[in-house]
């Protein structure tokens, strides 16, 4: 029987900067009630100037390390998924690698929108799983705030900036990671597309007065696939690890919209408390969000050794991602070893 992975560590970063929906009234025609009634975000943080996404993903991976109390040195691979690299290459991962003093690992960039941590968190448990690996770093970590069209007020309100880390390791087969789900919908990519940049269209100055190195959103559309698809992925994943809806004791969801949070919880029947919120405080930080309500709900001590924890994303792709854990982490206190 193949050995599990687990989460060992957690940790997180988010820029010090934070944006209110007051501040946001005076760039574009909104309102803090507009913004709060239709997504239940209240504020977001912005990356400093001279802060890439590598360097939101270096706080949160230091923190996930010593929460692991495992060495730099000892890890065999870095994963970083991000919307948002440094640049195209080198790999934000391999920055990141260096940063950290991962002298020993491989590193690689993945891309998957706003499951990319449930795509990460499969890729390293698997390095583990097949006995290659030891320890894997997964990051997400995201600056949407350098591709947000600032005089958009449909898509700007929406995004954050912010980091999240978890440290797999090897446990007993029945522990950690129990299944997962990645589905696919690239018919429906173009609802959710960074146009410019890439080898389909070349920025120009003209381009760029067009916004077309910044994201466009369907968002409407984005938000019907979500509330039909995140029931369906949670389904097949819950199945795959033979747990049930009413097993789960924490649901760590992307966080794009308090009213997706709400309207999925009801589908999956699981009750809102059990539900991680976040998306007030970080709003909507595409990969990072998952990792990010996952370090808030485990360093609140809600996570327990034991329990069933359901991971569920939905992005740009269109993507869709489950995953089930067998949480194995003692709650985080003060007290947790470094
Ligand atoms: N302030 C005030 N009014 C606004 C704003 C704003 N910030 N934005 C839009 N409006 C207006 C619109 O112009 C429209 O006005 P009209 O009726 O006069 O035309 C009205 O509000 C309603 O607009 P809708 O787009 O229908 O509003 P909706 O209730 O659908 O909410 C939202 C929009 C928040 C974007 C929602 O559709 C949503 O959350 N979608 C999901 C987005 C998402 O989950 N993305 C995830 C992936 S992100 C990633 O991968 C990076």
């Amino acid at each position: 029987m193949l050995r599990g992975a687990t989460i060992c560590g957690v940790g997180s970063y988010v820029p010090e900067r934070v944006l209110t929906n007051t501040d946001l009234e005076e760039m574009v025609d909104t309102s803090d009630e507009w913004i709060v009634n239709h997504t239940g975000i209240k504020q977001r943080r912005i990356a400093a100037a001279d802060q890439a996404s590598s360097d939101l993903a270096i706080m949160a991976g230091q923190r996930a390390l010593q929460d692991a109390a495992v060495r730099p040195e000892d890890l065999n691979l870095v994963i970083v998924n991000t919307l948002t690299p440094d640049m195209f290459f080198p790999a934000t991962a391999c920055l990141v690698q260096d940063a950290l003093g991962a002298t020993n690992a491989g590193a690689f960039d993945m891309s998957s929108g706003c499951t990319g941590f449930i795509y990460a968190l499969a890729a390293g448990a698997n390095f583990i799983r097949s006995n290659d690996y030891e320890y894997v770093l997964v990051i997400s970590a995201e600056t949407l705030s350098r591709i947000a069209n600032w005089t958009d007020r449909s898509t700007c309100v929406l995004f954050g900036d912010g980091a999240g880390a978890a440290v797999l390791k090897p446990c007993p087969p029945g522990g950690g990671l129990l299944s997962y789900a990645l589905d696919s919908h690239g018919e429906h990519g173009d609802l959710l597309i960074l146009p410019g940049g890439g080898s389909r269209l070349r920025l120009t100055p003209q381009l760029i007065a067009e916004h077309k190195d910044c994201l466009e959103m369907e968002g409407h559309e984005i938000f019907k696939l979500a509330v039909r698809g995140i029931p369906q992925v949670a389904e097949v994943a819950l199945d795959k690890a033979g747990v049930s809806a009413s097993d789960v004791a924490a649901v760590v969801m992307h966080q794009a919209n308090k009213r997706i949070l709400d309207a999925a919880g009801q589908r999956l029947g699981i009750p809102n408390e059990r539900i991680v919120c976040t998306v007030d405080k970080y709003g909507n930080t595409s990969a990072a969000s998952v990792p990010l309500a996952l370090d808030d709900i485990y360093r609140r001590g809600g996570l327990h050794p034991g329990d069933i924890v359901l991971f569920v994303g939905f992005g740009a792709g269109f993507t869709l991602g489950a995953a089930v854990v067998r949480w194995t982490l003692e709650p985080f206190t003060t007290n947790t070893p470094a």
